[in-house]
């Protein structure tokens, strides 16, 4: 039975970098999970102050993640490769291809051991070991991890498979030929499949403060995981021979937002009755 990596131990679990905080678990800091030490915590609580809506912008990817995956399950995809996958939260993706269909079947892939032993115990959990899997590795190295994760048992390589790089290409340096990593996994997936991703960018965005999110990207410098930004030209690229899913490119909330979310927030903000909640709170003089 795998162990979670307790954050209240002092004693940093084998191959946890303890030394330096990891975008891994600085992300779950980020949407509220607990798999994150003091380390992690502090960075996190810097950024917050750098960046006051880097919370919500993690959330929106984590949103962005789910409703591709039911987008790829809608059409007839059951088996999931997720590459650089996280520490598991809300809506990870065999859970939400299980709601569509419910043999799907998914492959985690993450470098960060915390983000894998707490993979390992929620398929121990709730995971069916023919179906689900998890591997410790680096998808830099897309010819070690492709066989190791055909030997999971869990793929069927003859079959269309969802290749997912959601919020994870930007850890891939500008040195470090992120182009050539994402077509060999696409050399590699049979016809029919998906390539599901999204990167972060300064590329058209129009709000005043950039410098704050370039100050983010300095300040994860001194994680033991930096990020790049890339154009929307270099992030399009990666899509190259692929018939591009509508709309395209387009922002993360943009891309298949969530209808009856957006109605409900639109109508809510025209009439907050409309909740139908009231609520307060009061302090004793
Ligand atoms: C921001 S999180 C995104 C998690 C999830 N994909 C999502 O969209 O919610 C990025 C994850 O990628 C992992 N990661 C970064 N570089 C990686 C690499 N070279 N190989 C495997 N995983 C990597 C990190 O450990 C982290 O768990």
């Amino acid at each position: 039975m795998t162990q979670v990596p307790d954050p209240a131990d002092p004693q940093a679990p084998e191959g946890v970098d303890l030394e330096r905080p990891n975008a891994a678990r600085i992300y779950d800091w980020f949407l509220g999970g607990t798999a994150n030490w003091a380390i992690d915590r502090e960075f996190g609580e810097r950024a917050v102050k750098t960046f006051p809506t880097i919370k919500s912008i993690a959330q929106l990817g984590r949103q962005f993640l789910g409703r591709g995956v039911e987008y790829m399950a809608r059409q007839g995809i059951d088996q999931f490769l997720d590459l650089g996958s996280g520490v598991p939260t809300v809506g990870n993706v065999h859970e939400i291809a299980v709601s569509v269909n419910p043999d799907a079947r998914c492959v985690y892939v993450d470098n960060e051991p915390v983000a894998v032993a707490h993979s390992q115990i929620l398929l121990e959990r709730e995971g069916v070991a023919d179906r689900h899997a998890v591997i410790h590795g680096d998808l830099r190295q897309p010819g070690e991890i492709w066989p190791r994760a055909l030997d999971t048992g869990v793929l069927d390589p003859k079959r269309p498979i969802g290749l997912i790089m959601c919020g994870v290409l930007y850890f891939v340096g500008p040195d470090e030929d992120a182009l050539g990593i994402v077509r060999k996994y696409l050399s590699l997936v049979p016809s029919g499949s998906y390539f599901f991703a999204s990167h972060l960018t300064l590329d058209g965005v129009k709000s005043p403060d950039e410098d704050s999110r370039e100050a983010i990207r300095e300040q994860y410098k001194q994680s033991s995981t930096p990020f790049h930004h890339r154009t929307r030209e270099e992030f399009t690229e990666f899509f190259d021979g692929l018939e591009l899913v509508k709309p395209g490119v387009t922002w993360v909330p943009e891309w298949h937002p969530d209808e009856a979310a957006s109605r409900l927030i639109n109508r809510i903000a025209e009439d907050p009755s409309f909740s139908g909640g009231l609520g307060a709170m009061g302090r004793k003089p």
